[in-house]
């Protein structure tokens, strides 16, 4: 039969557990052992039964003073694992203030830039201003006379073919639209030039288009182009040519030049379309340029004479011409981006590189 020195033993066994305990979880297990139903005292406490009263009164006592000792001992312990605990997760998550100081590169609140599409107009505004062009703006959405009538587009032409429009639910059907390019704006400027007496014009003229285009590597059903049109005295097709070979030039660099091929456009007359040095290859062909060595940017010629009478511009005295071509191609050429669509997929890592 166990007697006090027992008793004493289990309580500096115990002790060591619990002291040995390095968490929560160590300790619960250790509570088990030392405190819990089949804990060495436990046991003692259920032999009592078969001791003579006295001899049981006095080693009740004894073992209940033992088990007072390892309650107060697992729960310092306990108290003491939970501060160290709190300790260690209050260090790691700890948040640094001095990083918000004024100056620091956190404290500054992250600033953007403008997107791609944006900084590309902007530099085209600039080399064609530097050319000794103004810059004009017109509505995105417009009447079926400005998109097309006034451009020499009738009615039912097969030309609107060449454009897939997006119809505006007001009133008459089909009179109302969102632009499918910014040739539109020519017909505002020439209608305003005329009214305030104020031709010439050397305008460009940047902005939203939209066309019914399922989109591509190549298309977007809202993109965005840039028109120029000048119209002065003596205009010849080399002055339109010449411009669009010097703005290549200052665009896209020395190495990279543009050709006219002919081309159809209801409200140019001759009409080209405009091609520069494909940027991939330099020329010198590849799956991009179709192995031509070229690749399209836009249209152009010179303002047809059913265009100025549709605004009241005098033939006889003014000729000028017209170009427009697209901006998101600008940036897809000169940064060589594979697909338009990462335009406006919003994926900041892609954005952020430009
Ligand atoms: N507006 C034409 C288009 O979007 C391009 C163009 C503009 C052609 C000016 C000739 C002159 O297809």
């Amino acid at each position: 039969m166990s007697g006090p020195t027992d008793v004493a033993a289990c309580v500096e066994e115990a002790r060591r557990a619990i002291a040995a305990a390095g968490s929560t979880e160590e300790l619960r297990r250790v509570t088990a052992e030392v405190s819990g139903k089949r804990s060495p005292l436990a046991e003692m406490s259920r032999e009592l039964g078969a001791l003579e009263p006295e001899a049981r009164r006095q080693r009740g006592q004894h073992l209940q003073a033992a088990r007072a000792v390892v309650e107060g001992l697992l729960e310092e312990r306990a108290a003491a694992l939970r501060f160290e605990e709190r300790s260690r997760e209050l260090a790691a998550s700890r948040l640094d203030l001095t990083e918000f100081l004024p100056g620091s590169p956190a404290a500054r609140a992250a600033r953007g830039h403008l997107h791609l599409v944006s900084q590309t107009r902007d530099e085209l505004e600039d080399v064609f201003v530097g050319m000794g062009f103004e810059v004009a703006e017109g509505p995105e959405i417009e009447t079926d006379w400005y998109n097309f009538g006034a451009l020499n587009i009738p009615p039912a032409h097969p030309a609107r073919g060449m454009w897939d429009t997006f119809y505006l639910d007001l009133g008459e059907p089909e009179t109302t639209l969102l632009r499918t390019h910014t040739s539109p704006v020519q017909i505002h400027l020439m209608e305003r030039a005329v009214l305030d007496g104020a031709l010439p014009i050397h305008a460009v003229m940047p902005g939203r288009c939209y066309r019914r285009d399922t989109p591509d590597a190549r298309h977007l059903p809202v993109f965005h182009q840039v028109e120029g049109l000048v119209v002065d005295r003596g205009i010849t097709f080399a002055d339109l040519a010449g411009t669009i070979e010097v703005f290549t030039a200052a665009y896209f660099g020395p190495d990279i030049h543009a050709r006219l091929r002919p081309a159809y456009f209801p409200f140019t007359e001759p009409s080209a379309e405009f091609e520069i040095t494909c940027t991939l290859c330099r020329g010198t062909g590849c799956r991009t340029c179709s192995q031509t060595g070229w690749i399209e940017l836009g249209g152009c010629g010179m303002v047809d004479p059913a265009v100025f009478a549709a605004v009241g511009v005098d033939a006889e005295s003014w000729t000028g011409f017209a170009f427009g071509f697209g901006i998101d191609r600008c940036a897809q050429m000169r940064h060589q981006i594979a697909d338009l669509r990462a335009l406006v997929e919003n994926d900041i890592r892609f954005l952020r590189q430009f």
